[in-house]
């Protein structure tokens, strides 16, 4: 059933964000409605395959398209040139014309990847998120950041390359991994905080139905998360201004994230720990309120958080943000929360706080 329809607003390459659960016997017929070509290839994982591959190219055949499919391993490592370069041969060898739509059924590496392969291969083919993990449905699929990484860096190699349409199916979370929930969880708090205090008050008291894959409380969460990032990217598609808020959280996530090496912890709980020491900098320097802050601590600690401060050495924390790519010049950016709702943007944060507030995230996970 579609519950709702959240439009990006960009012009000549604006899109609709459809949004319910069960929706797989509707997929076709909204192609169909997009004039999308009959030619499309749909590219997933292996984790995702066996789960849900067959039912859309099934809608699809039914409905006169003509899908193929193609399979990768699952993981971050294959954001990659080679995997890039893999599929583009694939494409070639396979005769997918200029006139095809890619469509990318996974969470954000398959999102991530496949949107950069249909941004480049032959000067750009058309392209659809069907977006498989919570993360990928309330943050990645949405405002047309695509891309690779390099050896020297995450998500360095990339492009605007906004899809045809996004296709969230709430139903497609029964089956994440709890680890993975709870990622895309990191992202849904972020947005109670930068934009959204009804949706924070929300999570305070309904985070243990959400952690129980509750699809009520999940589809509210996504919708409340999809109007703010399609209202943000209808705003500023090439982050020159208000999309920064989006990084709330991130450039000490990033950071910590990087100190891991990735393998510590994953994008979206580095995320909640960026949050936490964040939203502590904003409190010493008197822009956010003790009360909200607690708020903020709270809801955060109340997940179930595998983090322990003696996996990650603090040492190798504090270079990570200066290699930060949301630099300006040298001073290091951070998005800070003002009150549970709203932001504010600094310009670099003197060193001994910012070593302070990672020690307080750490005494918060012995
Ligand atoms: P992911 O794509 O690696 O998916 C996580 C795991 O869950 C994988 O093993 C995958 O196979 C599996 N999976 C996916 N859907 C499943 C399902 N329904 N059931 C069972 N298993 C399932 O990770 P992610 O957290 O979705 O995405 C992380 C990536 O997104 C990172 O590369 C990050 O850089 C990128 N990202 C991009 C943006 C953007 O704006 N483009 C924003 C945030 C994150
Ligand atoms: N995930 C941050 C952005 O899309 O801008």
């Amino acid at each position: 059933m579609l519950t709702q329809r959240i439009d990006v607003q960009l012009e000549k390459r604006s899109y609709p964000i459809y949004i319910g659960a069960d929706l797989v016997s509707h997929f076709a017929t909204a192609c169909q409605d997009h004039g999308i070509p009959t030619q499309c290839v749909l590219v997933t994982d292996k984790h995702v395959a066996p789960l849900y591959a067959r039912q859309l190219l099934n809608e699809l055949q039914r409905h006169g398209f003509e899908p193929t499919l193609i399979i990768i391993p699952a993981g971050e490592y294959q954001k990659c040139l080679r995997r890039t370069n893999a599929l583009y041969t694939e494409l070639l060898e396979r005769g997918i014309s200029r006139k095809s739509v890619l469509i990318a059924l996974g969470g954000g590496v398959i999102g991530d990847l496949v949107g950069f392969v249909a941004a480049t291969y032959q000067r750009g083919v058309q392209l659809i998120h069907v977006p498989t993990t919570l993360l990928a449905q309330v943050d990645s699929s949405i405002g047309g950041k695509v891309g690779i990484n390099h050896p020297l860096g995450k998500n360095m190699i990339g492009a605007f390359y906004q899809p045809r349409f996004v296709w969230q199916d709430v139903s497609y979370l029964s089956t994440l991994p709890p680890r993975e929930l709870l990622c895309g969880i990191g992202e849904v708090v972020k947005y109670g905080i930068i934009r959204d205090a009804e949706l924070f008050a929300f999570l305070e008291s309904h985070m243990p139905s959400l952690l129980r894959y509750s699809r009520e409380e999940l589809l509210y969460a996504q919708s409340r998360c999809a109007r703010i990032k399609a209202q943000v990217v209808s705003e500023d598609e090439y982050e020159q201004g208000v999309r920064v808020i989006l990084n709330c959280g991130h450039t000490l996530g990033h950071a910590l994230e990087l100190a891991g090496k990735f393998k510590v912890l994953k994008h979206g709980e580095a995320v909640l720990l960026g949050l936490i020491g964040e939203s502590y900098i904003a409190m010493q320097l008197g822009i956010l309120d003790e009360h909200s802050f607690h708020r903020i601590v709270e809801l955060i600690r109340s997940l179930p958080l595998k983090f322990k401060q003696t996996n990650l050495a603090m040492k190798e924390v504090f270079p990570a943000i200066r290699r930060d790519k949301k630099k300006v010049g040298k001073s290091v950016r951070y998005v800070l929360p003002q009150r549970i709702g709203t932001t504010v943007v600094i310009n670099d944060v003197d060193d001994t706080l910012v070593r302070e507030a990672l020690r307080y995230v750490f005494s918060l996970f012995r």
